[in-house]
């Protein structure tokens, strides 16, 4: 009943299910232990960072629409070179603090590197080097994201939901409307001058699965 890709909440409970010692098994259970984060979240988290680092290293993480701001911490634990995380999201919850201090309790070399800034975030200041990452950023979020980071050349990746259907272009005769916006957002970050990766988290986890990544081609 208590699937990977439930709304349930992780807490003590649940520690069972994470046995063992690889990192991802010592994450799970840190999160059980503060008990506010939905299964779900856990998994989509870990499935994307990793599909991230293999492409992405160092820089700066910035995770937009961050919610509990978990993405950007996996992030730093699965690659030491990036010294610092920015996580923004309009609202936080309060949750964020308690789960961030979990798991530099667990982690030490996470303290201090992580900053929490409730913004907008059309009005972050990204850099080039940064690797942007955002976990189902709300629709048209997605695309602020998206132009956001190729202002300034920097890496993104995005794992999209809610798409607006209006943004469909013409391939809806062909394509589920919700892929036809997200195969427009490809062709789109490709034209302008990024190279170009499509991969899908698994479908257990959530059905808005589709991981879009990007890096400015050269780079
Ligand atoms: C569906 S939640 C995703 C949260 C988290 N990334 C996750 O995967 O669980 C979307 C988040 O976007 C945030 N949000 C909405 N508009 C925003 C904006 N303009 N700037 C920053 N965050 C925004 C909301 O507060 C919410 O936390």
């Amino acid at each position: 009943m208590h699937a990977t890709g439930s709304r349930n909440r992780l807490t003590e409970h649940q520690l069972d299910l994470y046995p063992g010692d690889t990192l991802f098994a010592r994450l799970a259970r840190t999160v059980c232990g503060v008990g506010v984060l939905p299964r779900k979240e856990l998994h989509e988290a870990w499935e994307v960072a990793r599909r991230v680092r293999r492409r992405f290293r160092g820089g700066r993480v910035v995770d937009l629409c961050c919610g509990h701001g978990l993405l950007a911490q996996v992030m730093l634990l699965l690659d030491e070179t990036s010294t610092e995380a920015l996580a923004v999201d309009l609202r936080l919850s309060g949750n964020h603090q308690r789960l961030s201090d979990a798991l530099t309790a667990t982690w030490p070399k996470l303290a201090g590197r992580v900053t929490f800034s409730q913004m907008r975030l059309q009005d972050v200041e990204l850099r080039p080097d940064d690797v942007v990452v955002s976990a189902h950023a709300c629709g048209g979020l997605t695309d602020d994201i998206l132009t956001q980071a190729q202002s300034v050349g920097a890496r993104v990746a995005v794992l999209p939901c809610c798409q607006a259907l209006r943004q469909r272009g013409d391939l809806d005769g062909w394509l589920d409307g919700s892929l036809a916006v997200d195969v427009e957002r490809a062709v789109a970050l490709r034209a302008g001058g990024y190279q170009v990766w499509t991969q899908a988290i698994p479908a257990e986890i959530s059905p808005k699965n589709r991981l879009l990544m990007g890096m400015r081609a050269g780079r």
